[in-house]
């Protein structure tokens, strides 16, 4: 297979020896200042429920988990390989209860109705099989006023990396700033608000949207 095409199939879903060495090490290091964005943006409280949405390696969780102390996070992801690592290095967590994750897919998220106060996700849209349906998903397991922020690089910065362009099966939701604002707008997201960092060579962007 070719290597862009390998690439893109980790990127979506981190898988073998591949994924357990490499992938969650490389997402950390170019997606860490999006999470960070995103941790400042969400005003954790410690009695907030939090779900995280494709949290390969679980790098945010653990940051998450030293705020939240009376609330709970609760992680989702459909590689197994991101799944064993993440248990791994939030092992204390996981054992006390506070965070758990999930083998599971934005299409069907473990979650009863009006559960959590924060939904975060970081560079996962590209691959949900169903955006439109997928968010609703999400509004579903939101509490009235809850807070989802959706991080991702925009249509124009993703179309410039070969491995993106030459894969468009596989990144199949690209999106510009006005096409991803209207997905949540549509979706039934109010106050729903950009913020755009440009970085050197591309702009972080995190959506944020409140759930009426
Ligand atoms: C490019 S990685 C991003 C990981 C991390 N959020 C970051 O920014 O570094 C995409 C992650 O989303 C997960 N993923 C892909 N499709 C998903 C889906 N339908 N539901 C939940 N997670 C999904 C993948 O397994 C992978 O861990």
């Amino acid at each position: 297979m070719r290597m862009k095409k390998l690439i893109a199939r980790q990127l979506r879903k981190p898988s073998g020896i591949a994924g357990r060495w490499f992938v969650g090490k490389s997402l950390n290091k170019s997606n860490g200042p999006l999470e960070d964005m995103g941790l400042e943006l969400m005003q954790l409280q410690p009695e907030h429920h939090v779900l995280e949405v494709g949290f390969g390696n679980g790098r945010l969780i653990s940051r998450m988990a030293e705020v939240v102390k009376e609330g709970s996070i609760t992680g989702i992801d459909i590689s197994r390989v991101m799944v064993s690592q993440a248990k791994k290095k939030n092992r204390d967590a996981v054992r006390s209860g506070k965070v758990k994750l999930h083998r599971a897919s934005v299409a069907d998220i473990p979650a009863a109705e009006a559960t959590f106060d924060r939904v975060f996700t970081a560079n996962t849209v590209y691959f949900w099989p169903d955006p439109t349906t997928n968010i609703q998903e999400v509004l579903r397991v939101m509490n009235s006023g809850a807070i989802f922020l959706c991080g991702l690089r925009l249509k124009g910065d993703m179309l410039q990396m070969d491995v993106v362009a030459e894969n468009r099966d596989i990144f199949q939701n690209l999106y510009t700033l006005d096409e991803i604002t209207s997905l949540l707008e549509s979706a039934g997201f109010v106050k729903v608000t950009p913020h755009v960092v440009q970085r050197k060579y591309f702009s972080d962007v995190i959506v944020v949207g409140t759930k009426p």
